[in-house]
């Protein structure tokens, strides 16, 4: 599928002035595909920035916290290389055998079958990464947006490249930052977050929920899944530590402030069924509540007996996922009408 670069200009917004499609494209060099080389100018107030391999660079004066995890990404990339990270494993994503990669597959099959996505519907796929989401939903025939911090080449927006040649795709990659997006308001139908909102600070995941909202038309939907959480019985509050050695920005946080951040938003915010919602975490296979057994069903069908089940079949599951707990979040949002 070719697709030209000029085609973003209308959904990109300064990052300076936040003029809204103010950009103009002086293209260098293109490909079949898009402007592999340019500078984008602002009408409004000037500012210059650059294309560099296809990826279109807003990420202007990104604070600290942004450039040591995009830092710690581009050494991450290279722990992979050394593991045997090659693009053949790249395009094989999400379809390999590790309880991360599990989950992100489940979720994306359960997004594909809950959230009416339609060809040429414009999604943004917040923090791409390895870009296989992005790669996804361009096989699905939407028009897409990879969004990220890091351009690096398994690890960020250049992994773009390894789906286009791969696959025989293309979608867009913008360099710029979640809570403050390089983007113009009401252009997307979608927007999509895999495991990226706890990447905010606590003041920041309330201005980012803002901001999807904002770039959403009437009646666009926010997706998000695989968020991790904090629970009473793991709060994680070594969790830094955790992800100190790639300084990630990374936070958690509780069931109820991913969804009140959503609310306040302005977001409609429904779970999908209870047992999805609170997802398969990424290290123990999920115990789903149990099927039953002959002596159960009778003791289901019998008076009485099925409020009993249930009612032990929910306890099972708040136990397992809500106080034990260990489970990812999925949310769907819809902005109203
Ligand atoms: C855990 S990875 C997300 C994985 C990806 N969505 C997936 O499904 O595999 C988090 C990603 O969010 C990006 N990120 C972190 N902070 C960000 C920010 N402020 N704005 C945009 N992206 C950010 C990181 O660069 C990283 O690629
Ligand atoms: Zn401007």
């Amino acid at each position: 599928m070719a697709a030209v670069r000029e085609s973003l200009l209308p959904v990109l917004r300064c990052p300076r002035c936040l003029g809204e499609g103010t950009f103009r494209l002086d293209a260098r060099e293109r490909d079949a595909r898009e402007v592999r080389e340019g500078t984008l100018a602002c009408s409004s107030c000037d500012l210059e920035r650059p294309v560099r391999r296809g990826i279109v660079d807003l990420l202007t004066d990104p604070p600290g916290f942004v450039e040591r995890e995009a830092d710690g990404l581009e050494r991450f990339a290279e722990v992979m290389r050394a593991d045997g990270w090659d693009a053949e494993k790249i395009l094989a994503l999400p379809d390999v055998d590790l309880g991360y990669w599990n989950a992100q597959a489940n979720a994306m099959e359960r997004m594909l079958a809950d959230v009416p996505l339609h060809p040429g519907q414009r999604i943004l796929d917040v923090g791409s990464n390895t870009c296989w989401a992005s790669s996804r939903f361009a096989r699905e025939g939407l028009d897409v947006v990879a969004l990220d911090i890091a351009d690096n080449d398994l690890q960020g927006l250049g992994a773009g490249d390894i789906h286009f040649e791969g696959r025989g795709i293309f979608f867009e990659r913008l360099l710029s930052v979640m809570y403050a997006p390089a983007l113009a308001s009401g252009s997307f139908d979608h927007v999509f977050c895999c495991e990226v909102l706890h990447h905010n600070d606590r003041a920041n995941l309330d201005v980012t929920l803002r901001e999807m909202f904002r770039l959403l038309k009437p009646g666009g939907r926010l997706t998000v899944v695989n968020e991790p959480m904090r629970f009473p019985l793991r709060p994680k509050l070594d969790h830094a530590e955790e992800v100190a050695q790639f300084e990630g920005n990374e936070h958690v946080y509780v069931m109820h402030q991913y969804i009140r951040a959503a609310r306040a938003a302005g977001f409609t915010v429904r779970l999908p069924k209870l047992r999805d919602a609170l997802d398969a975490p990424f290290d123990r296979s999920f115990v789903p509540p149990g099927r039953l057994g002959p002596l159960k069903k009778a003791l289901r069908d019998g008076p009485g007996g099925s409020v009993l089940l249930k009612a032990k079949r929910a306890a099972r599951f708040w136990w397992i996922n809500a106080i034990r707990g260990d489970a990812n979040l999925t949310l769907y949002c819809v902005k109203p009408r």
